[in-house]
């Protein structure tokens, strides 16, 4: 009988400064643009996998976040469409070890759900650099980033490396094979280059963040779309400047501007999506004011309704009680730029 292996990573949510929104192709989750991001300090997923070679199947255990007590509470176990999902990655790394294992995964999330962080980021990272590790297959930070990407939550390819990150695509036309074996995430600095802070205002706790899937397939269909794709290119190059120049106003113009394209492009896709609700627009406009104030501050906004505001890291207290105490906000999480995925754990149980 096969003995037990196991291992347990901890990976970061991450968020985008420039955005990747749109699929060019599902089956290997391809973008059409490249993305950069900060991982998040403080939005953290930890996952365990165990391969087993006595499980008839793989198995799914999550213990969402309830309050700062919830990692004691026992976990519940997921079915449906997350599980597939999972069981898609671990069958990915299984071919390439060459094994038929299936798997425990427990996984839990140290922030709230409903505050519209992507926290499939955080634990698609999570998953693959721990499955990686009970295989103990040997791969390079490229290579686990590109199998991460290979899961269908293509954020969390970015939540591999360190600090600030670029999620790259090739030059040139597309070609899903080159993309396919180049479109991975690389770290452009780490957290320490850039004390920066994202404070996210939730507006809409209630609403469980909808996954992007089949939103980035509706991308294309906005006439406005190859509009955004033209100011991309010089969108990464500002960012990226703006980053290793530790330029807060440059970073700040070149992300809000990113975001709002990227709700254009949805509000202007057939069918259209409105993510912004009226708390968003308070936060936006509050913003702009402080900002007017000499208080350095910028928005922007993912696939919801609730706004990431980004400030240098001595501002961030003042930025929480601010939009604290904004009409609409229902509570605010706080973070620093974080580092990436790291294994924490592994174990050969005899
Ligand atoms: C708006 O497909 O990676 O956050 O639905 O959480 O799996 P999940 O996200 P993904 O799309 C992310 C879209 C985005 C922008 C971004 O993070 O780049």
């Amino acid at each position: 009988m096969h003995h037990p292996r196991s291992a347990t990573a901890i990976a970061p949510a991450n968020i985008a400064f420039i955005k990747y929104w749109g699929m060019q192709d599902i089956a290997r989750t391809l973008p059409y643009n490249g993305s950069i991001s900060m991982n998040l300090d403080a939005c953290l997923t930890t996952t365990t996998v165990t391969f087993d070679s006595d499980l008839a199947e793989d198995e799914l255990l999550l213990r969402l976040y309830a309050g700062p007590e919830s990692a004691a509470a026992p976990p519940q176990r997921a079915v449906g469409r997350p599980l597939e999902r999972v069981s898609a990655q671990l069958g990915r790394l299984r071919a390439l070890a060459g094994v038929e294992w299936r798997a425990r995964v427990e996984s839990t999330n140290n922030f709230p759900s409903d505050a519209g962080i992507a926290s499939s980021a955080a634990a698609f990272a999570a998953l693959t650099l721990a499955g990686v590790a009970a295989l103990e297959l040997e791969l390079d930070e490229r290579e686990l980033s590109l199998w991460t990407r290979r899961s269908g939550s293509g954020s969390a390819c970015r939540s591999i490396p360190t600090g600030y990150v670029e999620w790259r695509v090739p030059d040139g036309s597309f070609d899903a094979a080159t993309w396919d074996a180049e479109s991975y995430a690389v770290s452009l600095a780490p957290p320490a280059h850039w004390a920066l802070a994202d404070v996210v205002a939730v507006v809409d706790a209630g609403v469980k963040k909808i996954g992007s899937a089949e939103n980035h397939q509706l991308a294309a269909t906005s006439a406005y779309f190859p509009t955004r794709l033209a100011e991309l290119p010089a969108r990464l190059a500002a960012t990226r400047d703006a980053i290793a120049r530790r330029d807060l106003e440059l970073l700040g113009e070149t992300m809000e501007a990113d975001a709002v394209s990227m709700h254009v492009v949805c509000m202007t896709a057939r069918p259209p999506s409105f993510y912004w609700n009226g708390g968003t627009m308070t936060v936006i406009h509050a913003v702009r004011e402080w900002r007017a104030g000499g208080l350095q501050a910028y928005f922007t906004i993912d696939a919801g309704s609730n706004v990431h505001v980004i400030c240098a890291a001595p501002d961030r207290a003042e930025i929480e009680r601010r939009l604290a105490a904004l009409p609409g906000v229902q509570f605010v999480l706080g973070n620093g730029a974080g580092i990436g995925a790291r294994v924490v754990a592994t174990e050969a149980a005899g």
